[in-house]
């Protein structure tokens, strides 16, 4: 196996093109450098930031552009200075393609949080060429992101956790979800439904979805979650269930949302974590709803690689199976559309059957 001189991807030409108006073309990868890998891309699921950058919502981005980065395949090629992979590994790329892995931050292992950060999609590297996604047969990107895949996951599932699973993973670790914690996940979409498998794997005392309506509460139910809250058609929740959580996990992905009214949820030291990047800024907040009960609100980006790989052998331990449907590669454009509409239960994974004139789409 070897790679080919062009990628071929789904490229999104202006800010129309999250509404199904992608292009199956070729497209010039990075240079191959030595650091890099190339990857035969079989699965790629589909993010909510996938539409965000699609349609210029959170700035301009910079056309063509494949997204995706949600990405499993297998590698075949391997830059000189590459240690840890070989041809013919299975591999998942996330959201993150390049940090310097020289700064304080990368040092240690904070490299989504390195100012050098390039992005699997819509970045520029270092030496000036632009990153490219997984709607698409190849994907290359520096090693060091590449993470190998353990045996016992199936590649259509490990491929939303590349980046949905391990954006809610990190926070609900980094502020221990555990034994004797009540955690409440608010937006039950694809990263939301990670939150609660893996809020109910890592054995949390309760966890609560947090939706704005009741059409998804038998889902979450089946999912584990304990409680349920349907912001739209609960009279009074907020305080109904006021003072009941010790973390939140917020998914949510619009601006508009009851923000004071998931903190009057949290219990006195309770965090709130916003993951969900709306494209206008977040709700004003009065200091009261952060003093009276000495609240904290932060965030959290991605994962390093070392916790996507935590994440991925947490997942095969515990046989965490994420709810996906798969999706012919070719059918990227409805996907993206289906996905907008909210259809998606929980998480589009598009596949790439081995079509040799897929150029010819
Ligand atoms: N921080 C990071 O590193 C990071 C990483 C990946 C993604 N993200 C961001 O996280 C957000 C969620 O991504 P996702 O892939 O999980 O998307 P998704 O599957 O569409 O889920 C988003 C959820 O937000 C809720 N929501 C509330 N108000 C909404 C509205 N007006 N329109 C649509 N949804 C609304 C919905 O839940 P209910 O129906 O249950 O209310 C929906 O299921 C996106 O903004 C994405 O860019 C951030
Ligand atoms: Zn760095
Ligand atoms: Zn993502």
């Amino acid at each position: 196996m070897a790679s080919p001189k062009e990628f071929h991807g789904w490229l999104g030409r202006d800010n129309k093109a999250a509404e199904g108006n992608m292009t199956w073309s070729a497209f010039q990868p990075k240079p191959f450098s030595a650091i890099d890998v190339d990857i035969k891309i079989s699965h790629c699921g589909i993010c909510g930031s996938d539409i965000h950058t699609l349609r210029s919502g959170w700035k301009s981005t910079r056309y063509p552009v494949c997204v995706g980065h949600e990405i499993v395949g297998h590698v075949v090629r391997v830059g000189d200075q590459v240690r840890h992979l070989k041809t013919g590994d299975r591999v998942g790329v996330g959201a993150q393609a390049f940090s310097c892995l020289k700064c304080e931050d990368c040092k240690a292992g904070l490299e989504q949080h390195c100012s050098r950060m390039v992005g699997t999609y819509n970045g520029k590297y270092p030496d000036g060429s632009f990153s490219m996604g997984g709607y698409a047969d190849y994907a290359r990107v520096p090693a060091h992101f590449a993470i190998k895949i353990p045996e016992q996951l199936e590649s259509g599932d490990a491929a939303p956790m590349m980046c949905g699973g391990v954006t809610v993973y990190s926070p609900l670790k980094k502020n221990g979800a555990g034994p004797g914690k009540r955690v409440g996940i608010v937006g039950l979409g694809g990263l939301g439904h990670f939150g609660v498998l893996f809020a109910k794997a890592l054995g949390c005392e309760k966890v609560v979805v947090i939706s704005r309506r009741r059409n998804k509460e038998k889902d979450a139910r089946e999912m584990g979650a304990d409680d349920y809250i349907a912001t739209a058609e609960d009279e009074k929740w907020a305080r109904k269930h006021s003072q009941s959580l010790d973390l939140i996990i917020s998914t949510v992905s619009s601006p508009d949302m009851p923000l004071e009214s998931y903190l009057r949820l949290l219990r006195t030291n309770g965090t709130f974590i916003q993951v969900g990047a709306p494209e206008d800024k977040l709700p004003r907040i009065g200091a009261y709803s952060l003093i009276q009960k000495g609240v904290k609100v932060g965030g959290s980006n991605i994962g390093s690689p070392k916790e996507i790989e935590d994440m991925l052998k947490f997942a095969a331990e515990k046989g965490i199976k994420p709810w996906v449907e798969q999706r012919d590669m070719k059918d990227a454009n409805k996907s993206v559309v289906d996905m907008e509409d909210g259809k998606a239960r929980y998480r589009y994974v598009l596949v790439n059957a081995d079509q040799p004139d897929r150029a010819k789409l």
